[in-house]
């Protein structure tokens, strides 16, 4: 299967949420990646459930929603309802991970979990079976518009030998810092899914950047 593409609304136009769904929907976009930032798990607050269940309808997209606040299972049922597809919790902010991601599955939705750029992806091994994604950081969660973190080649690949040998069909999404210029070697790494923000929404025409992200 060719990789998937999911452009991150934080680095959008806020002004215009609405338009911005539409392009989307014209796009060869997979996925809409939906960044939730609560202040306290990431340094930064951006947007929650009300946004999201604003956009659902306007959208055609896959909802991919990656939590970066404590606590995340207090609000597993609240984001199925506002329209997740695939709801994506941190390693760091989930003291019952497991039990975490039952709950996602049990509400219909799919399961991943995000790791920061110091967590190594070896600690998913008694898990991985449970997990739809798995969201490698490639910068440090808060912020778009950050540079790459080069470690981020290696932990895909030790991931994708995990996932592997596991016989798990967790795909591997890379978050933070792609581009062009990373794109191909993160997808020869064994990367399934690129989020992109800046580099779609800050570039001349982000509908032309998402087919060229595709193309890759
Ligand atoms: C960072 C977010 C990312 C962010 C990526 O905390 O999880 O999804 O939007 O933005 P870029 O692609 O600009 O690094
Ligand atoms: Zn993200």
């Amino acid at each position: 299967m060719s990789h998937l593409i999911a452009p991150s609304l934080l680095a959008s136009d806020f002004t215009r949420l609405g338009d911005t769904a539409n392009m989307l929907n014209r796009s060869e976009a997979d996925w809409y990646h939906l960044d939730v930032m609560d202040g306290v798990f990431v340094p930064n607050i951006s947007f929650g459930l009300p946004v999201i269940s604003a956009l659902r309808p306007l959208s055609k997209k896959v909802f991919d929603v990656h939590l970066m606040i404590v606590q995340p299972e207090r609000y597993i049922v609240d984001f199925k309802h506002a329209g997740a597809d695939i709801l994506t919790v941190h390693y760091e902010a989930s003291t019952h991970l497991h039990r975490t991601l039952a709950a996602i599955r049990n509400e219909g939705m799919q399961a991943g979990v995000a790791l920061n750029p110091h967590t190594p992806v070896h600690l998913l091994e008694d898990v991985i079976e449970d997990i739809d994604l798995v969201c490698l950081m490639g910068v440090n969660p808060g912020f778009g518009g950050q540079s790459f973190i080069e470690k981020t080649y290696q932990k895909t690949e030790a991931l994708r030998n995990i996932i592997d040998k596991s016989g798990s069909k967790a795909k591997i999404e890379i978050d933070g810092g792609v581009n062009s210029q990373n794109a191909p070697k993160l997808l020869s790494a064994g990367a399934d899914v690129l989020v992109a923000g800046s580099f779609v929404f800050r570039s001349e025409n982000p509908e032309e950047t998402i087919a060229s992200l595709k193309r890759v």
